[in-house]
């Protein structure tokens, strides 16, 4: 084989997982190659995920406010109206200037890139097929990044038209009448309340008794009862269980405590999660099998079974989070170059983008129970905020878990405008192992909404300073 095929690391996928991993991978002096099947790099995050629904959120939210808010402000807009097409072509331009992004990284980083479907082909070969080529690399080390792809219901299958993934409903070319959303976790709520703000009826159909369940259930309640208000109906505790057309309408039916439901939709929004996505990866040619749910079995230093084959992100156990599969793609290549990368996976932020925000790190109160640990909350409401109160933000709370025993903070919820923000310095302080007696002390700028968290701190203790 050539010098030129020949790479100390072949990093297959190009999400925030597999672009990182390759910039870290070339920072350490590796020759390093990285493969993507699609026309762009960034996979799902940056082409048709976190990147793209951030831009139609951010839009639809000056929106919305300025129909629902301005006039509070004396702000007097008459005629108002939205255009889909520029909204989009808006979101595009966002995508497409990250896009240039990556690929300016790669470049200065003199990492290799392939345009072509990777797959490994035995021992430290991959065979990259490209549109009218196909050649073969050698790799010292491989990491498989390639992510994941929207879960499909057996019984309402994907047609990209009527029944769609997140994928086609951050494109609709007009705003449906009525939108069914099956799932009320992050897609489904933040694509929820992207169409419900342009004037779409929403209906979202979540099959636990909670909105956003994998957060605190004072959280999802409020959130609910918040996004409600904004318009979205909730049908919780519901089974979808088919489709039908009546009457050239789509209807799409569910049950709830025995009784059949049916959502008349222009516009059905499947978001009930997401898989590994291995097919045609040629993991059999190293003998690496998957487990019960598709994923890579890996060791905490994310070594397969594989001699010399690693993966991370999406593909193997944990949340299926950019940040995430970033982290292990930086501690995955120290480990290769000898250093001692790790990621610590007690203190991964998870953030819903709705208005107003949410996020988390670390354990919620039912899971501290679950896990046995003595633990007291603080909560603050955003309503005792100087800050909220001058911006209009004052729906919402943190609230601050801590063990019991030694106060360190176990975990924080914040439901709050910029709550994706305000998570930081929460993920900061347990990061070093910090006490909600820490966080109370700690100064924050006044006013500032971040003071809530200070405050939710000092709430552990019974300390709060703006609460009654
Ligand atoms: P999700 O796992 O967040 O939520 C899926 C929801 O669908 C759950 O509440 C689940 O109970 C419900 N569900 C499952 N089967 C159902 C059924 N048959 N009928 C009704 N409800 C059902 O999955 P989602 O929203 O599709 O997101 C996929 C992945 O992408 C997740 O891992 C998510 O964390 C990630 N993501 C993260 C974002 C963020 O960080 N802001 C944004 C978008 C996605």
């Amino acid at each position: 084989m050539s010098e030129e095929n020949k790479y100390d690391l072949v990093i297959i996928g190009s999400g925030p997982g597999g672009y990182v991993a390759a910039i870290r991978g070339a920072q350490l002096g590796l020759k390093t190659a990285i493969i993507e099947k699609e026309k762009h790099l960034g996979g799902t995050c940056l082409n048709v995920g976190c990147i793209p629904s951030k831009a139609l959120l951010h839009s639809t939210e000056m929106y919305h406010f300025a129909g629902h808010g301005a006039k509070a402000h004396g702000i007097e807009l008459s005629n108002l109206s939205i255009s889909i097409e520029q909204l989009m072509a808006k979101k595009s331009k966002t995508v497409d200037q990250l896009r240039g992004g990556v690929q300016h990284l790669m470049k200065a980083n003199k990492i290799k890139v392939f345009q072509g479907l990777g797959m490994l082909a035995g021992d430290g070969k991959v065979r990259i097929k490209e549109k009218n080529d196909e050649r073969t690399l050698s790799a010292k080390h491989i990491i498989i990044a390639t992510g994941s792809a929207t879960i499909e219901l057996p019984f309402l299958k994907f047609d990209g038209e009527t029944v769609v993934s997140s994928d086609q409903a951050i494109a609709f070319e007009k705003v449906p009448a009525k939108l069914a959303v099956v799932g009320a976790g992050a897609i489904g709520l933040e694509l929820g309340s992207v169409w419900a703000r342009l004037g779409a009826q929403v209906d979202v159909i979540e099959f636990l008794p909670n909105i956003a369940p994998t957060f605190d259930k004072d959280v999802s309640k409020m959130a609910e009862r918040l996004f409600k208000k904004q318009g979205m109906n909730f049908h919780l505790q519901t089974k979808v269980t088919g489709l039908k057309t009546a009457k050239g309408k789509t209807i799409l039916t569910a049950e709830k405590d025995g009784q059949e439901i049916e959502f008349e939709a222009d516009k059905i929004l499947v978001a009930v999660g997401r898989k590994p996505y291995t097919e045609r990866l040629g993991l059999e040619t190293v003998g690496i099998e998957t487990d019960e749910k598709g994923r890579i079995p890996v060791d905490k230093h994310f070594k397969t079974s594989a001699h010399g084959v690693y993966a991370i992100g999406d593909v193997i156990p944990g949340p299926m989070l950019a940040h995430k599969a970033e982290e292990e793609g930086v501690a995955c290549v120290e480990r290769i170059a000898g250093q001692a990368g790790h990621v610590n996976y007690e203190v991964i932020p998870n953030v819903i983008y709705t208005e107003p925000e949410i996020a988390s790190v670390g354990l919620t109160e039912a899971a501290a129970k679950e896990a046995g640990i003595e633990f007291k909350s603080g909560k603050f409401n955003l309503a005792g905020n100087g800050r909220a109160i001058a911006t209009d933000a004052t729906d919402g709370f943190v609230k601050v878990t801590a063990c019991a025993k030694t106060d360190r903070i176990l975990g924080v919820q914040v439901i709050a405008k910029s709550a994706s923000e305000l998570i930081a310095s929460a993920v900061t302080h347990m990061e070093y192992g910090g006490s909600a007696e820490d966080l109370g002390r700690t100064i924050h700028a006044h006013p500032t909404l971040s003071e809530a968290l200070k405050e939710a701190g000092l709430a552990v203790g019974g300390n709060a300073i703006h609460s009654t």
